[in-house]
């Protein structure tokens, strides 16, 4: 019978599996790890062989809160609860012989590829206001990471966050694993007003940091990732985001028209500024391509009409 074990279930992004997989009729248990200590190699291991579950979903694992700023003062558990438990999780799978997926992240790349006169080039910071001009003008010049691209916002190609590395870390451990899906989330946004929303965390903001970036409506990424594992899609590495890529500004202007007409949103004046009262390490802002997931099959709607859609049906 068909078992999908959910680690993590009870966090921001695992509430969401957790909502989907009910909605499908799928068979699955949520632990948390005050009951079952998931973090331990041999308990989990233990445990699976006993429920033999069919598939385990890592959605586990320690992100800062509320930002990645507190994964500087916390690299112990930024180190455990990313690049040692993806590990400890996929081992035990492969172990026990289980198919698995993994919630990894794109925050593990800076920038993009831009096009011009036949050559193609990293950028790595897209905020540059001549680039930024550039962009607007025609979008079509610029390209994201695949799959393939090795990550440029690591501790192998400094500077990262040390949550930035750390998720680069458990990548490269895991990647190569048996039976496996490590699928990159990046800036959850949905209808559901929470602090964990990116959306919410804008209008939050005293002052917005400009940037342009590839998102992920979280209830889009959670049927994207079930719809690999159901569809039985090869296993591997997927850039899981709505395709097309916003700048901040572009979701203010949004967000304004929409459930903030009279609200006044001030922006930070530039990187020197924002990096010195704003932010204690690197962010990562980047644009992914989803090539490989919208040709393994994949239906995921553009970013724009995904943030049309939870703008229109907002939450509060
Ligand atoms: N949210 C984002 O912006 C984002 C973006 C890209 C990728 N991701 C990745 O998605 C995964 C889930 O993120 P999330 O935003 O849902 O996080 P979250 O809300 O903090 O939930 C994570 C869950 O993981 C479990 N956990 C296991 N070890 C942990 C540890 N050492 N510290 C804290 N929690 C631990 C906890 O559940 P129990 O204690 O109940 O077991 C917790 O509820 C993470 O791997 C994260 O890196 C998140």
């Amino acid at each position: 019978m068909e078992l999908v074990l959910l680690l993590g279930a009870s966090g921001y992004v695992g509430q969401a599996f957790a909502v989907e997989l009910k909605a499908r009729g799928v068979n699955f248990l949520a632990i948390s790890r005050r009951e079952l200590d998931y973090t331990r190699f041999d308990v989990l291991l233990e445990f699976m062989r006993i429920k033999k579950p069919t598939f385990v979903i890592n959605v586990a694992g320690y992100v800062g809160q509320p930002n990645v700023d507190a994964c500087e003062g916390a690299k112990s558990d930024t180190l455990k609860g990313s690049a040692l438990l993806a590990q400890t999780v996929a081992h035990a799978c492969v172990a026990a012989d289980v198919p698995w997926g993994y919630v990894s992240s794109g925050c593990i790349y800076s920038g993009a590829k831009v096009i011009e006169g036949g050559c193609e080039r990293v950028e790595k910071d897209l905020a540059q206001p001549s680039l930024k001009a550039l962009i607007a003008e025609n979008p079509s010049i610029v390209s994201g990471f695949k799959e393939t691209d090795q990550p440029n916002f690591s501790f192998h190609e400094p500077p990262c966050s040390f949550y930035s590395g750390s998720k680069a870390l458990a990548e490269s451990a895991i990647a190569n694993l048996p039976r496996g899906y490590l699928w990159r989330l990046r800036i959850p946004f949905d209808e559901i007003d929470n602090p964990r929303n990116y959306l919410t965390k804008i209008q939050s903001y005293g002052r917005v940091y400009d940037n342009v970036n590839s998102l992920s409506h979280r209830g889009d990424f959670v049927c994207a990732c079930l719809d690999l594992w159901s569809q039985e899609a090869p296993f591997g590495i997927y850039n899981v985001t709505n395709p097309g890529f916003v700048s901040t500004k572009q979701v203010v202007e949004l967000i304004k028209r929409t459930i903030q007409p009279d609200k006044d949103f001030e922006f930070w004046e530039n990187d020197e500024e924002f990096y010195r009262f704003g932010a204690k390490t690197p962010r990562s802002n980047c644009i992914l391509d989803v090539t490989k997931l919208m040709s393994a099959g994949i239906n995921i709607r553009p970013v724009e009409e995904a943030l049309q859609d939870a703008l229109g049906n907002w939450v509060t």
